[in-house]
Protein backbone atom coordinates (compact mmCIF):
# COMPACT_ATOMS: atom_id res chain seq x y z
CA UNK A 1 0.00 0.00 0.00
CA UNK A 2 1.39 3.70 -0.95
CA UNK A 3 3.13 5.50 1.89
CA UNK A 4 3.71 2.04 4.32
CA UNK A 5 6.26 -0.32 3.93
CA UNK A 6 5.27 -3.69 3.48
CA UNK A 7 6.11 -6.45 6.10
CA UNK A 8 8.38 -9.19 5.38
CA UNK A 9 7.23 -12.39 4.48
CA UNK A 10 9.12 -15.74 4.13
CA UNK A 11 7.55 -17.87 2.23
CA UNK A 12 8.85 -21.34 2.13
CA UNK A 13 7.85 -24.01 -0.72
CA UNK A 14 8.10 -27.59 -0.67
CA UNK A 15 9.55 -29.21 -3.16
CA UNK A 16 8.58 -31.82 -4.22
CA UNK A 17 5.01 -30.46 -5.03
CA UNK A 18 2.30 -30.24 -7.73
CA UNK A 19 2.22 -32.25 -10.69
CA UNK A 20 3.08 -35.80 -9.93
CA UNK A 21 4.13 -38.18 -13.38
CA UNK A 22 0.80 -39.75 -13.61
CA UNK A 23 -1.33 -36.62 -13.64
CA UNK A 24 1.57 -34.74 -16.50
CA UNK A 25 0.75 -38.19 -18.39
CA UNK A 26 -3.31 -38.07 -18.18
CA UNK A 27 -2.68 -34.37 -19.62
CA UNK A 28 -0.69 -35.22 -22.36
CA UNK A 29 -2.69 -37.57 -23.18
CA UNK A 30 -6.02 -35.55 -23.49
CA UNK A 31 -4.14 -32.86 -25.83
CA UNK A 32 -2.86 -35.69 -27.70
CA UNK A 33 -6.21 -37.60 -28.15
CA UNK A 34 -7.62 -34.08 -29.51
CA UNK A 35 -4.59 -33.56 -32.15
CA UNK A 36 -4.88 -36.88 -33.13
CA UNK A 37 -9.02 -37.56 -33.40
CA UNK A 38 -9.66 -33.51 -33.45
CA UNK A 39 -12.21 -32.09 -31.27
CA UNK A 40 -14.69 -32.64 -29.17
CA UNK A 41 -12.72 -35.60 -27.22
CA UNK A 42 -14.92 -36.47 -24.63
CA UNK A 43 -13.69 -37.08 -21.03
CA UNK A 44 -15.22 -39.31 -18.15
CA UNK A 45 -14.63 -38.18 -15.20
CA UNK A 46 -12.32 -35.03 -14.60
CA UNK A 47 -9.26 -36.18 -15.77
CA UNK A 48 -7.49 -34.93 -12.98
CA UNK A 49 -8.86 -33.42 -10.12
CA UNK A 50 -8.07 -29.89 -10.90
CA UNK A 51 -10.88 -27.01 -11.91
CA UNK A 52 -8.03 -25.02 -13.66
CA UNK A 53 -6.76 -27.89 -15.26
CA UNK A 54 -10.23 -29.27 -16.44
CA UNK A 55 -10.72 -25.50 -17.98
CA UNK A 56 -7.68 -25.39 -19.91
CA UNK A 57 -8.70 -28.69 -21.16
CA UNK A 58 -11.99 -27.76 -22.01
CA UNK A 59 -10.75 -24.57 -24.02
CA UNK A 60 -8.75 -26.86 -26.42
CA UNK A 61 -11.75 -29.00 -27.24
CA UNK A 62 -11.99 -31.36 -24.46
CA UNK A 63 -15.77 -32.44 -23.10
CA UNK A 64 -16.14 -33.79 -19.65
CA UNK A 65 -19.04 -36.02 -18.65
CA UNK A 66 -19.45 -38.38 -15.64
CA UNK A 67 -20.36 -41.37 -17.67
CA UNK A 68 -19.91 -43.46 -20.96
CA UNK A 69 -23.56 -43.33 -21.75
CA UNK A 70 -23.12 -39.65 -22.23
CA UNK A 71 -20.68 -39.75 -24.79
CA UNK A 72 -22.33 -39.41 -28.55
CA UNK A 73 -21.90 -42.45 -31.19
CA UNK A 74 -18.37 -42.11 -32.38
CA UNK A 75 -16.81 -40.07 -30.42
CA UNK A 76 -13.63 -40.33 -28.54
CA UNK A 77 -13.33 -41.17 -24.88
CA UNK A 78 -10.40 -40.76 -22.37
CA UNK A 79 -10.65 -42.50 -19.10
CA UNK A 80 -9.54 -40.41 -16.28
CA UNK A 81 -6.06 -40.66 -13.91
CA UNK A 82 -7.96 -42.30 -11.19
CA UNK A 83 -8.73 -45.35 -13.37
CA UNK A 84 -12.03 -47.15 -14.15
CA UNK A 85 -14.12 -50.66 -13.12
CA UNK A 86 -13.77 -53.09 -16.34
CA UNK A 87 -16.97 -52.38 -16.69
CA UNK A 88 -16.11 -49.52 -18.56
CA UNK A 89 -13.71 -50.27 -21.04
CA UNK A 90 -15.85 -53.70 -21.65
CA UNK A 91 -18.88 -51.38 -22.58
CA UNK A 92 -16.47 -48.79 -24.59
CA UNK A 93 -15.69 -51.79 -26.48
CA UNK A 94 -18.94 -53.02 -26.90
CA UNK A 95 -20.07 -49.65 -28.01
CA UNK A 96 -17.31 -49.83 -30.63
CA UNK A 97 -15.96 -46.90 -29.00
CA UNK A 98 -12.38 -45.30 -29.52
CA UNK A 99 -11.12 -45.19 -26.08
CA UNK A 100 -7.73 -43.97 -24.24
CA UNK A 101 -7.30 -45.29 -20.87
CA UNK A 102 -5.36 -42.48 -18.90
CA UNK A 103 -5.12 -44.22 -15.78
CA UNK A 104 -2.39 -43.93 -13.39
CA UNK A 105 -0.16 -46.61 -14.12
CA UNK A 106 0.72 -46.94 -10.27
CA UNK A 107 -3.19 -47.47 -9.96
CA UNK A 108 -3.16 -49.90 -12.61
CA UNK A 109 -0.41 -52.02 -10.32
CA UNK A 110 -2.96 -52.27 -7.89
CA UNK A 111 -5.90 -53.74 -10.54
CA UNK A 112 -3.47 -56.07 -11.44
CA UNK A 113 -2.63 -57.06 -8.00
CA UNK A 114 -6.38 -57.29 -6.90
CA UNK A 115 -7.36 -59.70 -9.75
CA UNK A 116 -4.00 -61.14 -8.93
CA UNK A 117 -5.04 -61.75 -5.17
CA UNK A 118 -9.09 -62.69 -6.00
CA UNK A 119 -7.36 -64.89 -8.44
CA UNK A 120 -5.35 -66.86 -5.93
CA UNK A 121 -8.45 -66.97 -3.58
CA UNK A 122 -7.88 -64.18 -1.27
CA UNK A 123 -10.39 -61.89 0.10
CA UNK A 124 -8.90 -58.25 -0.43
CA UNK A 125 -9.02 -55.70 2.28
CA UNK A 126 -9.20 -52.23 0.73
CA UNK A 127 -7.77 -49.28 2.76
CA UNK A 128 -9.06 -46.11 1.10
CA UNK A 129 -11.72 -43.20 1.01
CA UNK A 130 -15.15 -44.16 0.31
CA UNK A 131 -16.45 -42.77 -3.02
CA UNK A 132 -13.47 -41.86 -4.56
CA UNK A 133 -13.20 -42.59 -7.87
CA UNK A 134 -10.05 -44.88 -7.34
CA UNK A 135 -11.82 -47.08 -4.90
CA UNK A 136 -14.95 -47.44 -7.06
CA UNK A 137 -12.26 -48.25 -10.24
CA UNK A 138 -10.52 -50.76 -7.75
CA UNK A 139 -13.24 -52.50 -6.79
CA UNK A 140 -14.75 -52.88 -10.08
CA UNK A 141 -11.63 -54.75 -11.04
CA UNK A 142 -12.74 -58.04 -9.12
CA UNK A 143 -16.30 -59.73 -9.26
CA UNK A 144 -18.75 -57.81 -6.24
CA UNK A 145 -18.03 -59.33 -2.42
CA UNK A 146 -14.59 -60.02 -3.38
CA UNK A 147 -13.27 -56.57 -1.40
CA UNK A 148 -14.24 -55.17 1.37
CA UNK A 149 -13.15 -51.17 2.18
CA UNK A 150 -11.72 -50.28 5.39
CA UNK A 151 -10.66 -46.42 6.48
CA UNK A 152 -9.86 -46.60 9.71
CA UNK A 153 -8.23 -48.60 12.80
CA UNK A 154 -12.09 -49.06 14.11
CA UNK A 155 -13.11 -50.50 11.12
CA UNK A 156 -10.20 -53.02 11.75
CA UNK A 157 -11.57 -53.79 14.71
CA UNK A 158 -15.62 -54.49 13.17
CA UNK A 159 -13.64 -57.04 10.66
CA UNK A 160 -15.06 -60.47 11.73
CA UNK A 161 -13.67 -62.98 8.81
CA UNK A 162 -13.44 -66.13 9.87
CA UNK A 163 -10.57 -67.76 11.40
CA UNK A 164 -8.37 -69.44 8.34
CA UNK A 165 -10.07 -67.49 5.25
CA UNK A 166 -7.26 -66.12 2.74
CA UNK A 167 -6.83 -62.78 2.87
CA UNK A 168 -4.89 -59.79 1.32
CA UNK A 169 -4.54 -55.98 1.81
CA UNK A 170 -4.47 -53.06 -0.91
CA UNK A 171 -4.44 -49.39 -0.45
CA UNK A 172 -5.80 -46.52 -2.55
CA UNK A 173 -2.36 -44.64 -3.74
CA UNK A 174 -3.33 -40.75 -2.47
CA UNK A 175 -3.40 -42.29 1.39
CA UNK A 176 -1.88 -40.40 4.76
CA UNK A 177 1.57 -42.21 5.02
CA UNK A 178 1.43 -42.40 8.94
CA UNK A 179 -2.76 -43.28 9.19
CA UNK A 180 -2.12 -46.01 6.41
CA UNK A 181 0.90 -47.50 8.46
CA UNK A 182 -1.38 -47.70 11.29
CA UNK A 183 -4.72 -49.28 9.69
CA UNK A 184 -2.08 -51.60 8.01
CA UNK A 185 -0.61 -52.44 11.66
CA UNK A 186 -3.51 -53.30 13.30
CA UNK A 187 -4.54 -55.38 10.32
CA UNK A 188 -1.58 -57.66 10.55
CA UNK A 189 -2.26 -57.59 14.24
CA UNK A 190 -5.76 -58.91 13.76
CA UNK A 191 -4.73 -61.57 10.66
CA UNK A 192 -0.99 -62.34 11.02
CA UNK A 193 -1.26 -64.24 7.85
CA UNK A 194 -2.83 -61.66 5.82
CA UNK A 195 -0.92 -61.01 2.16
CA UNK A 196 -0.41 -58.27 0.72
CA UNK A 197 2.39 -56.11 -1.65
CA UNK A 198 6.30 -55.83 -0.64
CA UNK A 199 5.69 -52.09 -0.70
CA UNK A 200 2.72 -50.53 0.37
CA UNK A 201 0.60 -48.86 -2.40
CA UNK A 202 0.55 -45.29 -1.76
CA UNK A 203 2.20 -43.72 -4.67
CA UNK A 204 6.08 -41.95 -4.45
CA UNK A 205 4.56 -38.76 -5.39
CA UNK A 206 1.85 -38.63 -2.50
CA UNK A 207 4.49 -39.57 0.29
CA UNK A 208 7.25 -37.13 -0.84
CA UNK A 209 4.63 -34.77 -0.72
CA UNK A 210 3.74 -35.37 2.61
CA UNK A 211 7.39 -36.06 3.37
CA UNK A 212 7.99 -32.32 2.28
CA UNK A 213 5.12 -30.71 4.09
CA UNK A 214 6.26 -32.66 7.33
CA UNK A 215 9.76 -30.71 6.80
CA UNK A 216 8.68 -27.38 5.83
CA UNK A 217 5.38 -27.15 8.57
CA UNK A 218 7.36 -26.87 12.07
CA UNK A 219 8.97 -23.22 10.54
CA UNK A 220 5.82 -21.80 9.03
CA UNK A 221 2.70 -19.99 11.32
CA UNK A 222 0.78 -20.82 8.18
CA UNK A 223 0.52 -23.64 5.54
CA UNK A 224 -1.45 -23.06 2.40
CA UNK A 225 -2.41 -26.21 0.19
CA UNK A 226 -3.07 -25.44 -3.55
CA UNK A 227 -5.25 -28.20 -4.31
CA UNK A 228 -9.47 -29.29 -4.94
CA UNK A 229 -11.35 -30.32 -1.93
CA UNK A 230 -12.16 -33.23 -3.82
CA UNK A 231 -8.30 -33.89 -4.20
CA UNK A 232 -7.60 -36.99 -2.10
CA UNK A 233 -3.86 -36.19 -1.97
CA UNK A 234 -4.03 -32.39 -1.57
CA UNK A 235 -6.65 -32.93 1.47
CA UNK A 236 -3.69 -35.17 3.27
CA UNK A 237 -1.60 -32.23 2.91
CA UNK A 238 -3.76 -30.30 5.49
CA UNK A 239 -3.61 -32.96 7.48
CA UNK A 240 -0.23 -33.45 7.66
CA UNK A 241 0.51 -29.90 8.49
CA UNK A 242 -2.07 -29.74 11.04
CA UNK A 243 -0.15 -32.72 13.15
CA UNK A 244 2.69 -30.90 13.07
CA UNK A 245 0.78 -27.95 14.77
CA UNK A 246 0.52 -25.33 11.90
CA UNK A 247 -2.65 -24.44 10.93
CA UNK A 248 -3.24 -25.36 7.37
CA UNK A 249 -5.83 -24.02 4.44
CA UNK A 250 -6.57 -25.87 1.37
CA UNK A 251 -7.17 -23.23 -1.81
CA UNK A 252 -8.22 -23.78 -5.17
CA UNK A 253 -6.74 -20.02 -6.13
CA UNK A 254 -4.75 -17.15 -5.04
CA UNK A 255 -8.04 -15.39 -4.73
CA UNK A 256 -9.23 -17.41 -2.15
CA UNK A 257 -6.26 -16.00 -0.04
CA UNK A 258 -7.92 -13.93 2.67
CA UNK A 259 -5.33 -11.04 4.06
CA UNK A 260 -6.27 -11.45 7.68
CA UNK A 261 -5.04 -15.21 7.68
CA UNK A 262 -1.59 -13.73 7.35
CA UNK A 263 -2.20 -11.34 10.64
CA UNK A 264 1.06 -12.24 12.36
CA UNK A 265 2.53 -14.64 10.50
CA UNK A 266 6.27 -14.32 9.52
CA UNK A 267 6.72 -17.60 7.67
CA UNK A 268 3.78 -19.40 5.07
CA UNK A 269 4.42 -22.72 3.75
CA UNK A 270 3.52 -23.41 0.43
CA UNK A 271 2.52 -26.63 -1.00
CA UNK A 272 0.39 -28.03 -4.23
CA UNK A 273 -1.34 -31.48 -4.58
CA UNK A 274 -0.40 -33.72 -7.05
CA UNK A 275 -2.95 -32.44 -9.72
CA UNK A 276 -2.27 -28.39 -9.42
CA UNK A 277 -0.01 -26.94 -11.74
CA UNK A 278 3.02 -24.56 -10.99
CA UNK A 279 1.39 -22.25 -12.47
CA UNK A 280 -1.16 -21.78 -9.40
CA UNK A 281 2.08 -21.52 -7.02
CA UNK A 282 3.05 -18.64 -9.01
CA UNK A 283 -0.23 -16.95 -8.52
CA UNK A 284 -0.41 -17.33 -4.69
CA UNK A 285 3.53 -16.32 -4.35
CA UNK A 286 2.24 -13.03 -6.00
CA UNK A 287 -0.99 -12.26 -4.14
CA UNK A 288 1.25 -12.88 -1.24
CA UNK A 289 3.70 -10.22 -2.55
CA UNK A 290 0.58 -7.56 -2.84
CA UNK A 291 0.53 -7.44 0.62
CA UNK A 292 3.60 -8.21 2.25
CA UNK A 293 7.90 -8.08 1.02
CA UNK A 294 7.86 -11.57 0.14
CA UNK A 295 11.12 -13.49 0.45
CA UNK A 296 10.69 -16.77 -1.16
CA UNK A 297 12.51 -20.08 -0.09
CA UNK A 298 12.22 -24.04 -1.47
CA UNK A 299 12.83 -26.34 0.79
CA UNK A 300 14.18 -29.77 -1.17
CA UNK A 301 13.36 -32.45 0.65
CA UNK A 302 13.64 -35.07 -2.81
CA UNK A 303 14.03 -35.40 -6.55
CA UNK A 304 11.55 -37.04 -8.85
CA UNK A 305 12.43 -38.19 -12.14
CA UNK A 306 9.17 -40.28 -12.37
CA UNK A 307 8.09 -40.54 -15.96
CA UNK A 308 5.25 -43.09 -17.56
CA UNK A 309 5.49 -43.77 -21.27
CA UNK A 310 1.96 -42.54 -23.38
CA UNK A 311 -0.31 -45.29 -24.33
CA UNK A 312 0.82 -46.90 -27.79
CA UNK A 313 -1.69 -45.30 -29.62
CA UNK A 314 -1.03 -42.29 -28.91
CA UNK A 315 2.76 -42.46 -29.91
CA UNK A 316 3.93 -41.37 -32.95
FE1 LIG B 1 -0.36 -41.69 -10.04
FE2 LIG B 1 0.33 -41.03 -7.61
FE3 LIG B 1 -0.08 -39.18 -9.36
S1 LIG B 1 -0.98 -42.70 -8.23
S2 LIG B 1 -1.67 -39.98 -10.68
S3 LIG B 1 1.53 -40.73 -9.44
S4 LIG B 1 -0.67 -39.08 -7.22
Amino acid sequence: TAGTTRLPLTVLIAAPRGFCAGVDRAIEIVERAIERYGAPVYVRHEIVHNRFVVDGLKAKGAVFVEELEDVPEGAPVVFSAHGVPKSVPAEAQERGMTYVDATCPLVSKVHRQAERQVEAGRHIVFVGHRGHPEVIGTFGQVPEGQMTLIETIEDVAALDFAPGTPLAFLTQTTLSVDDTGQVLDALKEKYPDIAGPKAEDICYATSNRQAAVKMIAPQAELVLVIGAPNSSNSVRLVEVSERCGTPARLIQRASEIEQAWLDGVTTVGLTAGASAPEMLVREVIERLGEWRQVEEHTAVTAEEKMVFKLPRQLMD
